[in-house]
């Protein structure tokens, strides 16, 4: 163990890679891609990595006492998967902690694009706002209105909860197909009552979603699945929601149905390619844009870092 190579891009937050250094002493934290990183990786049995830091085929085959890598998020489409079955190289992740934190930050943007909440407060900010009027910063009510999600995952459930909370009626595609609902009420800690939710082909979802909120991981599957086409089904003003992966959404066709107000609003928190933005966003109108910040909070972070840390121990043979 003393010699065992951990190499983190990150101390993440919390104690958690503080407490994995104790234990593993040759544990170095070196930014992403530095020449140290570079040079160090080559010797490492364990690397853990950022969401915004990918690794390649081309990375793993540069260090052949790699048993395991891990990344500080649930999302994993920056890895080579197969790659790494291959190899016999676990990815460590960290799905179940992160999920509420995500749900309410997508709720958050939904919230925030429905209530204009960025106009109020640019308005109030400004010292232009001149006193209530019966026609200010008109949004759009959620209640009694439908709430397609893609993802039946977690944080799709999650997400559904608060959607049903709001009065709104969640239905669900997902890439498992069509059929059995999805029974979203009862995990979780607060659960609420009421029918599971319709599973159902995309099409037939697009059709019917005030709201459509996205909640799937990106796969060659996910990549591109909502084009022109796709967008052109959901009903006139349907607001989007993206807290999953940029690239899921076509973020040049999302922006035309904005300025042809077939969109009556979009949240983003994920681009494609991020942090670059795409130049058009700047100006987008009904727009509200976070930057990628589903599961920041101090709690989620923090149980992140401990599900990594345990996590990664666990590949490298060792349970404490
Ligand atoms: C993740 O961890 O993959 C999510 O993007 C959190 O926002």
């Amino acid at each position: 163990m003393a010699t065992t190579r951990i190499l983190s891009t990150s101390p993440l937050v919390g104690p958690s890679l503080k407490a994995l250094g104790e234990k593993y002493p040759a544990l170095s934290v070196l930014p992403y891609r530095s020449e140290a990183w570079s040079r160090e990786m080559e010797s490492a049995e364990a690397l853990i990595v950022l969401l915004s830091e990918p690794l390649g085929e081309k990375d793993i085959v540069r260090c052949p006492n790699l048993k395991a890598i891990g990344t500080y998020s649930v999302g994993t489409n920056h890895l080579p998967a197969d790659f790494c079955e291959a190899r016999g190289i676990s990815i460590v992740n960290t799905p179940g902690v992160l999920t509420e934190a995500t749900a309410d930050l997508a709720l958050a943007l939904l919230l925030a694009v429905t209530r204009r909440i960025a106009e109020g407060e640019a308005m109030v900010r400004s010292g232009e706002w001149e006193g209530w009027q019966p026609d200010q910063l008109l949004g759009i009510g959620l209640c009694g209105k439908t709430c397609g999600i893609l993802g039946s995952g977690p944080i799709g459930r999650a997400f559904a909860r608060r959607a049903r909370s709001l009065g709104m009626r969640p239905i669900f595609w997902d890439r498992d197909g069509q059929g059995r609902p999805v029974d979203y009420l009862s995990d979780g800690e607060n659960q609420i009552v009421g029918p599971p939710a319709r599973r159902l082909p995309l099409e037939d979802l697009l059709r019917q979603s005030d709201v459509l909120s996205l909640h799937c991981p990106l796969t060659e599957q996910t990549k591109g699945l909502l084009g022109k086409r796709e967008l052109a089904l959901l009903p006139k003003g349907a607001v989007v929601i993206n807290a999953a992966r940029g690239g899921i959404l076509d973020e040049g066709e999302t922006m035309a149905m904005l300025a042809s107000n077939h969109l009556g609003g979009v949240g983003l928190d994920v681009y494609e390619g991020e942090p670059k933005l795409h130049p058009g966003w700047l100006a987008a109108p009904r727009t509200v844009l976070a930057p990628h910040l589903g599961s920041a909070t101090a709690e989620a972070r923090t149980a992140m870092a401990e599900l990594l840390c345990s996590g990664i121990e666990k590949a490298l043979g060792r349970t404490s």
